[in-house]
């Protein structure tokens, strides 16, 4: 088992490390050579959306919070309604999926029943269907009628990590690519967005000599008992995924919030004992999040801010700051979740924790 952790103390570390890989390989084979996005074994015609209506995305776990992302993602480029549901509750849930609906399924294992069961629902329902899983020839890659591959590698940590970012970036392309074929996002900002994701493998490498940094931060948190983690828009996606991380791997319970709605419930939660977690990668909500984190720390709480290198007005309103670099704000959250992880982690190992085979999870859950 050493010899498979490649030298690092735990497969989660290791993992977090190998994101550039995996990451890498996931771009690369969906590319063109002039930039454009090619996902052809999908058989996809410029009019193949003339029909669909909809979009579903239906997944569990940390596969669902990408599916939360990629609503973004989608809505944006390809201006398709899309909901996200939770597989397990979308089944019982009398759904409105008709033969204009396009299901996406999104799973690391593809092994996942509640996910295998809501991809048959919506089949049965009349609904197209498209799984974005790391496993070939998984049940829910033959159940689907189409698959997109995630280049992660194998996934040994129970805690998802490199699954997790390689299926944003792969949800981040079949939205452009979608985009392309409908015509709903111009080519300049295609290959914008993919130049970008080209050299994303690098700017992750920066953003994980945070790691020391990150450790540092985690002895802090050992002791909490709640951590609320804040963002807006996409940002809120993002804690949620960091949240569940949190609590995962180190037992203490997370709480993500949309920053703007803590003072119509949980404000009067945050005291000097609960840290905070603050995601702020979206320019255009950024100086109401700087808002929200004054409104935290009025209430004494300690404000760990995400945000980019060069954003000089983060930093006057947290306790402590990790910087990512400058990126579209499509692609910040592929930067901005590793922090997190690399936080969940020490956090967890510090309060000695078994972090790859955390307390009463399963890699896959096979059973209902
Ligand atoms: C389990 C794992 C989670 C994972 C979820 C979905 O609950 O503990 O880490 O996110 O299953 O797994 P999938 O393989 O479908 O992505």
């Amino acid at each position: 088992e050493a010899a498979e952790k490649g030298g690092y103390p735990h497969f989660m570390l290791k993992e977090i490390y190998e994101q550039p890989k995996a990451i890498h390989d996931t771009v690369q084979i969906y590319l063109n050579k002039d930039g454009s996005v090619n996902f052809k074994d999908l058989g996809w015609t410029e009019d193949c959306f003339d029909d669909i209506d909809h979009i579903l995305i239906t997944a569990c776990g940390t596969a669902y919070h990408a599916g939360l992302v990629a609503k973004h993602y989608i809505e944006r480029f390809v201006r398709i309604p899309v909901s996200v549901e939770i597989a397990s509750e979308y089944r019982y849930s009398n759904p409105l999926t008709t033969s204009k609906t396009l299901c996406i399924v999104v799973s690391q294992s593809g092994e996942t029943i509640d996910t295998l069961a809501a991809l048959k629902e919506a089949k049965r329902l009349g609904a197209k269907s498209l799984a974005v899983t790391n496993s070939i020839s998984s049940s829910i890659a033959r159940e689907s009628d189409n698959v997109i591959y995630t280049m992660a590698g194998p996934e040994i940590a129970v805690a998802s990590t490199k699954a997790y970012t390689t299926q944003l970036v792969a949800l981040l392309l079949l939205a452009l690519y979608m985009g392309q074929l409908r015509k709903t996002v111009k080519p300049e900002l295609v290959k914008e967005i993919t130049d970008a994701l080209k050299d994303l493998p690098k700017q992750i490498e920066k953003v994980l000599k945070e790691n020391d940094y990150m450790a540092e931060v985690a002895e802090r948190l050992i002791k909490a008992h709640d951590i609320f983690y804040l963002g807006r828009s996409i940002d809120y996606a993002i804690a949620m995924e960091g949240a569940l991380k949190l609590k995962e791997v180190s037992y203490i319970h997370a709480e993500a919030y949309a920053a703007g709605e803590l003072k119509h419930g949980t404000l009067a939660l945050i005291t000097e004992d609960t840290p905070v977690i603050a995601v702020a990668t979206q320019d255009n909500v950024s100086s109401k999040m700087y808002s929200n984190i004054e409104e935290v720390r009025a209430r004494g709480a300690e404000v760990l801010g995400i945000g980019y290198e060069d954003d000089a007005e983060i930093g006057k309103y947290t306790t402590e700051t990790v910087r990512i670099p400058r990126v579209d704000p499509f692609i910040a959250p592929i930067l901005s979740v590793i922090p997190m992880q690399l936080l969940a982690y020490y956090t967890s190992i510090k309060r000695g924790n078994n972090v790859d085979k955390p307390r009463n999870l399963a890699k896959s859950v096979t059973v209902e």
